[in-house]
């Protein structure tokens, strides 16, 4: 397995398979890698004949006062599992490499960027479509794959390629959980052993919301307000950020459930902020981003 942390060396890398017929397949992540990092990597080594997983915890998605210095780094173990699982190279930049001093030009992905997560987080999906946007010029990938736990990142980033014509096929994959039902994620170990008992509320929620879009019930403020009282009696020491229903399309709160909508949920507990969403067909009667 290659590490590589200069831009350019990876890009000659890729220019090198391109010539020689191989689809690259990418992984991006911020690494402290997970069982949902680890799925995704399955499904893309699956595709590919040369994957590329790129390990960078990117400053620039981080809002000032977040948790950008504490964010969990461990490369030797995320490199152990990425051999583990068959990956050909993982790019490595340094912060220097990706963000010169004088760095100056952002991508803004506007309307999908102002709502749920872009209201609660300024600057952050700025952040990440310029960070993708780099990553893909560098890695030069036919495809890549991103999760649905953050669905709001991925229809932004589908959005940035369709509208910038990037000639790159964007995968998406279902949400990774823990067996009770916590979406696996690098913030779950702050939690304290009360907040991460209280954090199975999250998923209880959604699946409340979900019973009643499938039960019938179109109005979204009625649906919202007992899936915050849920969260409020379970998760008595957090604090809600959002409890939102969307249209998939806009992203747009949407007073009345139809077609396809977004049900996502933030919840900050005294040690970390946590998110999660179920994308619902509430006509046909499926959870999108779960298994059944
Ligand atoms: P990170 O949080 O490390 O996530 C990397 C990828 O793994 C993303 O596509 C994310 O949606 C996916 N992922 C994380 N937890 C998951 C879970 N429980 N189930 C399914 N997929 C999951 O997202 C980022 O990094 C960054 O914003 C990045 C895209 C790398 C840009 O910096």
């Amino acid at each position: 397995m290659l590490i590589i942390s200069e831009p350019k060396e990876m890009q000659l890398l890729a220019n090198n398979l391109r010539k020689e017929g191989k689809v690259i397949g990418f992984v991006p992540t911020m690494g402290a890698l997970h069982q949902g990092h680890l799925r995704l990597i399955r499904k893309a080594r699956k595709e590919s004949d040369f994957l590329v997983v790129s390990i960078f915890v990117n400053p620039l998605q981080f809002e000032p006062g977040s948790d950008y210095n504490r964010y969990p780094r461990r490369f030797e173990e995320d490199r152990y599992k990425c051999e583990m699982e068959g990956v050909q190279a993982i790019f490595h930049p340094s912060v220097q490499n990706m963000y010169p001093e004088d760095f100056s030009t952002y991508v803004e992905v506007e309307g999908l960027s102002k709502y749920m997560e872009g209201e609660f987080r300024p600057g952050h999906f700025r952040g990440v479509a310029t960070v993708v946007l780099k990553l893909f010029n560098i890695v030069k990938p036919h495809f890549a794959v991103f999760g649905l736990k953050d669905a709001q990142q991925y229809y932004i980033i589908k959005r940035m390629v369709r509208d910038l014509n990037l000639d790159i096929e964007i995968i998406p994959h279902e949400t990774v959980r823990e067996p009770d039902g916590l979406a696996c994620s690098s913030r779950n170990e702050y939690l304290s052993e009360e907040s991460r008992r209280q954090a199975t509320a999250l998923y209880k929620a959604l699946k409340l919301g979900k019973e009643m879009i499938f039960s019938g019930e179109r109005r979204s403020n009625k649906i919202k307000e007992e899936m915050k009282s849920f969260i409020k009696e379970n998760a008595p020491t957090s604090k809600i950020d959002y409890v939102e229903i969307a249209s998939t399309k806009t992203l747009e709160p949407v007073e009345t459930v139809v077609d396809e909508i977004l049900l996502a949920l933030a919840v900050r507990f005294p040690e970390a902020r946590l998110i999660d969403n179920f994308i619902i067909n509430a006509d046909e009667g499926y959870v999108l981003n779960e298994k059944i």
